[in-house]
């Protein structure tokens, strides 16, 4: 199987025997604790599964800083964005041992124990530098930048030790995992050529289609859709009813055993061509070989070209940096003339009005007045599941 990102073997920083994870959790309730934000502790439930292998821990201001500017750490470890924990609590010393409490769950329970290396203060010019890199814009009105900037100024790093993986595992029984249990599940199902798709919104046709296609071309032994569970914009689907809709989608139109439908805990930081990266990275800590990345893969406005995301693996990422390879995907969309879902550098022939494309905003009004998109937009199964859920938001609003 394709080795983790930047060791032989996965290093994930849950404490997986009980014994040991039963002692931390008492000995963190006599520590000092802080609160985390929800970015941190998304950092914290990534670092537990293996997501982030090889990191040990919160990265400090130096390695912040450099992974922002070039996709490195001081040391030389090809890493896309800082992996922080930035906050505005005061009074922990370094050197300290703290608790870190989750902000997402009921009680604000002790996600994990870190050693505390550093405690270094952020000034407004490197916030802005880390922000205006990572996201390639300042412009507030960004989720990922509003997010990133208001994170607070204290820095904290150092190695943790994870407790639990946050409200993951019990809102997603059968969806979220470990890196370590994809790993395993792939070696199960004996599959050696893997292909990701990351999402973060309800598959469509042409979402559908790619799989199939990337499947195909790549002769791949097997899918992993990888769905993010955690935070999201407003507006954007709340992950069960997209987990639900998936699913339907697998189970009807897919052979069985050829994908594994399967969800991460992080908070999606919409920056577009530099997550593409992170999910290439940890893609490969999952085991995957190919990960998709299609038309504006994780972007949010218009704030990135539709192909950044692509571009980016060929003009920033080193020769080596990464085993596991991209699958480009251009825009992809049903073709009324060859009557099925194409990628349109396929179809050269074709002018726009040869497509079935339909925008955001008017799919979402057709399913919340139960109206259903055509069949060569959304299969009927997900249509209804999305269709269901936004009439009850729409009843709720009015
Ligand atoms: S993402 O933010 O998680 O990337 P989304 O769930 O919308 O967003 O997309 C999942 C993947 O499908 C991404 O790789 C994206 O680039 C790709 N994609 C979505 N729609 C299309 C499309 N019409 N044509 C080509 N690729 C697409």
């Amino acid at each position: 199987m394709i080795k983790p990102h930047g060791s032989d073997s996965l290093n994930p920083l849950y404490v997986d025997d009980a014994q040991q994870r039963s002692a931390l959790q008492a000995e963190a309730e006599n520590l000092p604790s802080i609160l985390l934000n929800s970015a941190a502790a998304a950092n914290a439930v990534m670092l537990g599964g293996g997501y982030f292998n090889p990191l040990t821990g919160y990265m400090n201001l130096a390695d912040a800083l450099s992974t922002s500017e070039k996709m490195q750490t001081v040391d030389g470890l090809f890493f896309p964005v800082p992996v922080v924990n930035l906050t505005d609590e005061t009074g922990i010393e370094a050197g300290s041992r703290i608790a870190l409490r989750d902000p997402n769950v009921d009680g604000n329970p002790v996600l994990a124990i870190m050693d505390v290396e550093a405690v270094e203060q952020v000034s407004d010019e490197q916030m802005t530098f880390m922000a205006e890199k990572i996201f390639r814009t300042l412009d507030e009105k960004h989720p990922g930048v509003a997010t990133f900037t208001g994170l607070g100024r204290t820095l904290l790093s150092g190695p943790i030790q994870v407790l639990n993986f946050s409200y993951f595992q019990a809102d997603f029984p059968d969806t979220f995992r470990t890196a370590v249990e994809i790993r395993e599940e792939i070696a199960e199902h004996g599959w050696e050529k893997v292909v990701a798709f990351q999402t973060r919104n309800p598959m469509h046709r042409a979402h559908e289609e790619l799989c199939r296609m990337a499947m195909e071309q790549l002769d791949a032994d097997g899918i992993l859709i990888h769905m993010l569970l955690g935070k999201l914009k407003p507006g954007d689907i709340p992950a069960d009813v997209r987990d639900a809709s998936i699913r339907k989608m697998v189970e009807v139109y897919f052979p069985p055993n050829t994908v594994m439908v399967t969800g991460y805990g992080f908070d999606m930081l919409y920056a577009g061509p530099r997550e593409a990266v992170l999910h290439a990275v940890f893609r490969q800590n999952c085991g995957c070989t190919h990960l998709i990345v299609g038309r504006d893969h994780a972007g949010v406005g218009d704030y990135y070209g539709g192909f950044d995301a692509q571009t980016i693996f060929d003009e920033e990422v080193p020769e080596g940096a990464l085993e596991l390879e991209i699958f480009k995907a251009d825009h992809t969309a049903y073709s009324k003339k060859l009557n099925k879902v194409v990628m349109m550098k396929d179809a050269p022939d074709h002018d726009k009005d040869d497509f079935v494309l339909l925008s955001g905003t008017a799919v979402r009004e057709m399913l919340g007045k139960g109206i259903a998109p055509p069949p060569e937009f959304s299969r009927p199964e997900v249509a209804k599941i999305l269709s269901d859920y936004y009439q009850a938001l729409d009843a709720k609003a009015s």
